[in-house]
């Protein structure tokens, strides 16, 4: 299986190590409808000492729902507030979907009518149909001068102060009925259909966003996109879309996401808590325990439903919260190294025991339980009610991750799991990286590594760069590479290309 996978993103593109900060955890609601909410939210994570390193601003910060626009009467001096959070360590990412109002006077309608950028009936008129601000047109992104067009427009975004795109609506969506499949796109140099077109128009909207973020200020782009096609890794994270606050919701995640990985989208979520309806305290208690070994994490929700944020309950449901988003934060050299292999292997940060354990038949059918990299094995409790969970753990011995009990592979056990408690376990001689916890990356500098050690003989690679920009592909950066032998460990350095750490720590494990 893993060379299977490995060959597919071969031809189809890998995901590239994506930003640090972007492995945090992000807060999202369709819902922040001013500064003054937006402040507050940002505010209550850092009083209530809940990391947190990325807020989504929706439809609301728009002015009508106009693309590349702000709106100024509820969101201030365009960019101010984007000033005032990242002083705060926030960085913040802006939804923007396809449909450009159709509104003479409105410069992405007026450029776009002027150079022919948009998908056009048979009859040559341009194709109207209705999306968030109303009557809207549809970018042909199937055209490399529209994808130019449109990249060149992300600058606007970043000239603000956001740090990444979300790219949403872009199946593409329509209220008033589907696109025709006559409809006239572009397919490179030539006229092509909807028909033809539809499958990949949220793939080539997320390479041009892509593209032109990378053209603007030369970070690894963070682009989240809704629909996609095989490849859109090379260009996106991926989000599962508009979920439910239910227990079945929140038990497809796990297949999802390791389908997405195995389909070669390593980054990828869910919206943790459910996205429509109401979450309860429970729910979101196990949701959040999924999302802190998700690649991407983020809390999401609409509109009229109960709110979400981590604190929005009792004091119990907040520390829960509390205990997996710093957890995250602690393993976040785990994941980044994973990012870093998978962009040379295509193996996906998240994968089903089977990926690892093929010959064995009773990992074919596990979906209640997932791998994140070869190391750590996640159990969570997917059931509204339940406090212990059926766990199968493949063979060789594997270690409880918070009380170092040894449990022998090879067969199933019922663990306990109160509710703050998602089993977990690291697999012998294995070594995870982690760091102190930070309210979001860059507080201060990482320069303390601590190696948690689980009994066993094994070996781990470590990578460390500036966790930025693209200064890595030209080979500034670091890896250590550890090997434990006989109950010591020993740490080399193979490539020396960046910063070293100021100390490592090792943390021996198990009981
Ligand atoms: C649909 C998206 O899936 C959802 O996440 C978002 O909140 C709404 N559109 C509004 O923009």
């Amino acid at each position: 299986m893993p060379e299977v996978v490995s060959n597919y993103t071969y031809l189809t593109g890998r995901t590239p190590l994506p930003q640090l900060w972007t492995l945090g955890y992000h807060q999202s609601r369709w819902g922040y409808e001013n500064a003054r909410d937006v402040r507050e939210v940002a505010g209550k994570f850092r009083s209530l000492k809940v990391p947190c390193d990325t807020i989504h601003f929706d439809l609301d910060y728009m002015d009508g729902y106009r693309v590349f626009t702000w709106n100024e009467a509820d969101f201030g001096t365009p960019g101010g507030l984007l000033e005032e959070l990242a002083e705060d360590g926030f960085k913040v990412v802006p939804i923007i979907d396809p449909g450009v109002k159709r509104e003479p006077g409105y410069d992405m309608y007026d450029e776009g009518v002027k150079e022919g950028y948009f998908a056009k009936s048979p009859d040559g008129e341009i194709y109207v149909n209705v999306v968030w601000p109303g009557e809207a047109v549809y970018p042909d992104f199937g055209s490399p001068d529209v994808r130019a067009w449109w990249g060149g427009r992300q600058k606007y975004l970043t000239d603000l102060g956001f740090k990444g795109v979300w790219n949403d609506m872009n199946e593409p969506a329509s209220f008033r009925g589907e696109l025709p499949d006559d409809i006239v796109f572009t397919d490179e140099e030539r006229p092509s259909s909807h028909a033809a077109m539809h499958n990949c128009y949220g793939h080539l909207m997320a390479k041009a966003t892509y593209e032109g973020m990378k053209r603007a200020d030369g970070k690894r782009p963070f682009v989240i996109t809704r629909a996609c096609y095989a490849g859109t890794q090379k260009y996106s994270t991926v989000w599962t879309g508009d979920n439910q606050s239910l227990w079945a919701h929140l038990g497809m995640a796990v297949p999802q996401l390791c389908n997405l990985g195995l389909s070669g989208f390593s980054f990828a979520g869910t919206d943790v808590g459910g996205f429509g309806a109401d979450t309860t305290p429970e729910l979101l208690c196990r949701w959040v325990q999924v999302g802190a070994f998700s690649p991407l994490f983020r809390n999401h929700s609409p509109k009229n439903t109960k709110r979400q944020e981590p604190w929005q309950f009792d004091e119990e449901t907040l520390a829960i919260n509390r205990k997996y988003i710093e957890l995250r934060y602690r393993l976040l050299p785990y994941f980044y190294d994973l990012f870093f292999e998978g962009e040379k292997t295509g193996y996906p940060v998240l994968r089903p025991l089977v990926f690892h354990y093929e010959n064995d038949p009773e990992t074919w059918n596990q979906n209640g339980e997932f791998l994140v990299g070869e190391n750590l094995l996640v159990a969570p409790v997917l059931e509204q009610g339940a406090t212990k969970k059926p766990v199968y753990l493949p063979q060789g011995t594997w270690y409880d991750f918070f009380t170092g009990k040894a449990y022998a592979g090879g067969q199933y056990y019922l663990v306990d799991a109160p509710l703050d408690v998602c089993p977990l376990f690291a697999k012998e001689g294995s070594m995870i990286p982690t760091y102190e916890v930070m309210q979001y990356v860059g507080e201060r500098p990482y320069d303390t590594l601590k190696m948690l050690v689980f009994p066993g003989d094994g070996r781990y690679v470590h990578y460390r760069d500036n966790g930025v920009d693209f200064a890595y592909r030209s080979g500034a950066f670091h890896r250590y590479v550890f090997t434990a032998n006989g109950g010591s460990v020993n740490v080399e350095i193979d490539r020396d290309g960046y910063e070293k750490y100021e100390k490592i720590e090792y943390i021996m494990m198990g009981a």
